[in-house]
């Protein structure tokens, strides 16, 4: 069976990514910061479904450690998830440098750096699919969140970019865009039930992105006509507005 790395296991998305293939029979990477965290889920997968589940230290910001991490996986993962990222309020965000280079950092920076280098070889073994969690966000800027919005938006142009190139490679790369999610970075927003998807619902998309080649999944359709519609208001109105 084929082997599945995520990039930022610890998540919500990350955890629900990981039980969905592991139903499915795949073998697992996981991969996050602090592997401790992760070790209930590995239990969980090997156990509950059988499937080889090995764990791995992954920091997107040490980026001079990307190019052994790679090297150090037991097996070349047929499939790359990436879903780690950094998302706090813009307020904070502009008046602390820290988090500032951080939301670019971790969004944008690390982000390539690891597609990068998996990227590269999966072109120079003409397979291979990634996918990778990018954000609504980056599709118009936004006062209440254009620091994240712009690191995602850079994310979501590399990753076109990227599919753009690999396709000749039998290397396919999709984006997946989940609007708001209930998890971790969003428990402390007042968020609309009929906008706002379950982290299993991403894990679905993603799946589905993966197994039909999908370019670019919204999770919850109608967010692509929201976005439509707020990338369609002329910049001389847009700039007035808060929303
Ligand atoms: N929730 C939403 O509404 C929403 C909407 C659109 C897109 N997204 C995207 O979905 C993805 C998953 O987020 P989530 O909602 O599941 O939130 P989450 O539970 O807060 O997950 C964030 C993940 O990123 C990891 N991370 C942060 N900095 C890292 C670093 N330097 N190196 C490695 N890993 C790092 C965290 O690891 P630790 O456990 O070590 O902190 C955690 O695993 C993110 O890319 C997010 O931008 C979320």
């Amino acid at each position: 069976m084929a082997t599945v790395l995520i990039l930022g296991a610890t998540s919500d998305i990350g955890q629900a990514i990981a039980v969905k293939f592991a139903k499915k029979g795949y073998d697992l990477q996981l991969a996050a910061r602090n592997i401790n965290d992760i070790s209930a889920l590995r239990s969980d997968c090997s156990i509950r479904y059988g499937v080889s589940c090995t764990v791995h230290p992954f920091d997107a910001t040490a980026t001079d450690s990307h190019e052994p991490f790679y090297a150090s996986l037991p097996v070349t993962p047929d499939i790359t998830v990436l879903v780690f990222g950094y998302m706090d309020e813009n307020e904070l965000v502009t008046r602390d440098s820290k988090k500032l280079m951080n939301t670019i950092n971790v969004n944008y920076t690390g982000a390539v750096s690891v597609l990068n280098i998996i990227s590269r070889d999966y072109i120079r073994r003409n397979k291979g699919v990634i996918a990778a969690i990018s954000s609504v966000a980056g599709e118009r800027g936004r006062a209440a969140n254009y620091i994240y919005g712009s690191a995602k938006a850079g994310l979501t142009a590399y990753l076109s970019g990227l599919r753009n190139e690999a396709f000749s490679h039998h290397v396919h790369v999709a984006t997946i865009l989940p609007g708001f999610v209930y998890t971790r970075m969003t428990e402390n927003m007042k968020l609309s039930p009929l906008l706002t998807a379950t982290p299993d619902l991403v894990a679905d998309a993603v799946f589905r992105a993966v197994t039909k080649k999908k370019d670019i999944i919204y999770v919850k359709w109608f967010w692509k006509w929201i976005m439509f519609i707020i990338r369609s208001i002329p910049e001389f109105m847009f700039k007035k507005m808060k929303i």
